[in-house]
């Protein structure tokens, strides 16, 4: 017998013996990491100490979240979310030197090759919710512009919906555009107002949110990744502070920073000088870059 093979498996040991029966993994990552999951998940289990039956029914949940998974909706993504970890995950990936705008999560509503549009475009095709005037600027720490900088913007329509989860309802690309900036690094574009919707709540993450006394909202907000050659990419949201569900987000991904005042513009002055015919809410945001390569 293998001197790691010595000593058999109790509730005592348990941790130990199933961390030395993995140390022979030729991938040293996983060989740590299954370290840690080990020794979390045997701790857990000794606390909570679950009955079989109890033990059963969250391995059925995991399979079902799984038989919910396919090309186009993941589950366990949408499991990660709920209990944080995405949010965790991203702040371990993305810690920016103070100043730089912080990142959030992406979301499974993101589309490759969104179309490119002129400063100033309308991104909303159907011409469905209030007006909306997004403006600011793209620019480095120093506050210097950055010009060829592309902001990816997607958004949910007034009734809280992505153009991908109302096929043949909404235009297809509705509410998404990919700008690029000139040397002032000044970006503009119409929209309307985006209003909270709830995660995909049909599943077993919405099951899980409703026993723990969990609403699925996340509170309106519009996305952005922002790319600028020699900037660490930035994927973030705006939010309406106003909103009702900022302070509980279904995904944790609200930050302060990250926050922003939706101004409502009635004056016939402005309206006609941003080419209104109707009121419209103004949101003034500057994406502050952080240089690519390690900064902490
Ligand atoms: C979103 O903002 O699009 C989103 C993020 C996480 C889960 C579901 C939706
Ligand atoms: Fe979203």
């Amino acid at each position: 017998m293998d001197s790691h093979e010595s000593g058999y498996f109790t509730e005592t040991t348990s941790i130990e013996v199933v961390t030395r029966r993995n140390k022979k993994a030729t991938n040293e990552r996983i060989r740590f990491a299954m370290e840690v999951i080990t020794r979390k998940l045997h701790e857990a289990v000794k606390e909570i100490e679950p009955t079989q039956q109890e033990w059963l029914q969250a391995i059925l949940f995991l399979t079902k979240t799984g038989h919910l998974s396919n090309e186009w909706r993941q589950e366990f993504i949408l499991l990660s979310d709920v209990l944080g970890v995405s949010m965790l995950v991203d702040a371990i990936n993305h810690r920016k030197p103070s100043g730089a705008t912080e990142n959030t999560v992406l979301g499974p509503f993101h589309v490759e090759r969104a179309p490119e549009m002129e400063m100033g475009d309308n991104i909303c095709l159907d011409q469905k919710g209030e007006p909306m005037l997004v403006r600011g600027r793209v620019i480095d720490l120093a506050g210097n512009p950055i010009g060829n900088a592309t902001l990816d913007v997607w958004q949910a329509n007034d009734e809280g919906f992505y153009d991908v989860q109302q096929r043949g309802i909404q235009p297809d690309f509705n509410l998404r555009g990919v700008f690029r900036t000139e040397s002032d690094g000044r970006y503009w574009f119409k929209a309307v107002k985006p209003k909270f919707y709830p995660i995909p709540d049909d599943g077993t993450v919405g099951r899980l949110l409703a026993l723990l006394g969990r609403h699925p909202y996340r509170p309106a907000h519009l996305h952005f990744i922002v790319k600028a050659d020699g900037f660490e990419t930035l994927t973030t949201h705006v939010f309406d502070p106003d909103d009702p569900y900022i302070d509980s987000d279904a995904v944790f991904g609200v930050k302060r920073s990250l926050m922003v005042r939706f101004e409502h513009v009635t004056e016939d002055a402005r309206l006609a000088a941003f080419g209104f015919s109707e009121p419209f809410w103004e949101v003034e945001y500057d994406f502050v870059m952080a240089q690519a390569g390690p900064h902490n």
